[in-house]
């Protein structure tokens, strides 16, 4: 069992995985607390994570909070949304004066393509709460890392993850299904496009319900998790890999029919998707991919496959690099601060 509480101090430094989501979230209901149109599934990676330091300035030297990510001091909406978060952090210790340092750092690139919210407001929420004495269990950090960013909700905890979509602010909360001892898939990224996404998460969200298609999405994934969460239990691939493959198309679909249209894909993201159906065809290559909001391709598979896929991938022209991750803890407390 790893630590979310520490011994009265004003810093702290916690690491928290990036997920990947077998069911996605896309929409939402309440955009003021990212309350969600529907449950989602989720795997936390272990390979993929984000370390993050806050120190609490309880002597008024600072003025305003400062956010450092990967060495660079930031400003602008990612330093504001990250105030943001602490703004709720601070009230719930009723610590409204208190301005904070904050250090960041991803051990991916943020440029490689694969999101770094989940990760990071996970990190975020388990440091600041704990510099501040709050000591919470996991569901309730995973409403305050919600607050965030949606998917971070899940990764507060370790290996496959649901977020219940709830009602409320209480009740939206993440659960583990299993830990990710139960079953060691591994998750290879197919990187086309390193560039940052046109268009924000945030803003596609909003955007959900302007699909024809978003209704009839929701309406299937009662069933659907009802599979998926079967699929886990059993460790059966061949069951899981073909509900997330429909659900992310589902997802991209609603992305690409909303007013105005989303269309995150590139050539190289379809070149990708042919390749894996074509092994699947061919010789049975059992890979199922996922893709989140943007071009490149999450690959799911048993690890005794991974090396031949890498082998597969390199003769993929699109593919520009590839980045494999097997399950993860949940966020956690550690000692080494990065300042
Ligand atoms: C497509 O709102 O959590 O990855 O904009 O990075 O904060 P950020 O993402 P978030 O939406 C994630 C959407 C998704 C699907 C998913 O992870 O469930």
């Amino acid at each position: 069992m790893n630590r979310l509480a520490n011994k009265s101090q004003t810093k702290a430094t916690a690491r928290a995985g990036s997920n990947i989501a077998f069911i996605k979230y896309w929409g939402v209901a309440d955009p003021r607390i990212n309350l969600p149109l529907n449950n989602s599934i989720s795997l936390t990676l272990g390979a993929l994570h984000t370390t993050t330091t806050v120190e609490w300035d309880t002597a008024g030297a600072l003025a305003l909070d400062e956010v450092t990510i990967d060495g660079d001091r930031v400003d602008g909406k990612k330093a504001e949304r990250v105030t943001q978060h602490l703004d709720i952090i601070r009230q719930l210790a009723s610590k409204h004066h208190y301005r904070a340092r904050v250090v960041s750092r991803n051990n991916f690139p943020m440029a490689s393509g694969i999101a770094s919210s989940a990760s990071a407001f996970a990190a975020l929420t388990v440091a600041a709460c704990a510099a501040l004495d709050l000591s919470y269990d996991r569901v309730k950090l995973s409403a305050i890392a919600r607050r965030g960013s949606g998917s971070a909700s899940r990764s507060i905890f370790g290996g496959y993850v649901e977020w219940e979509r709830g009602n409320d602010d209480t009740s939206s909360v993440a659960r583990q299904l299993f830990p990710g001892e139960h079953w060691n898939l591994r998750d290879v990224v197919a990187i086309i496009s390193t560039a940052e996404k046109a268009v924000s998460s945030a803003s596609g969200h909003m955007m959900a319900i302007t699909s024809p298609f978003n209704a009839a999405r929701i309406d299937s994934l009662y069933t659907a998790l009802q599979e998926v969460r079967a699929a886990i239990t059993m460790r059966d691939l061949t069951r899981l890999g073909p509900l997330i493959e429909q659900d992310a198309l589902a997802m991209h679909g609603v992305m690409m029919t909303g007013k105005p249209s989303l269309l995150y894909w590139q050539p190289g993201t379809i070149e990708v998707l042919q390749a894996v159906r074509r092994w699947r065809e061919e010789d049975g290559f059992p890979v199922y991919f996922t893709i989140d909001a943007g071009p490149n391709v999450h690959l799911i598979c048993e690890p005794a496959f991974e090396r031949e896929l890498l082998k597969r991938l390199n003769t993929v022209s699109s593919v520009r690099s590839t980045v494999s991750s097997g399950p993860g803890e949940g966020a956690e407390l550690i000692d080494q601060h990065l300042f």
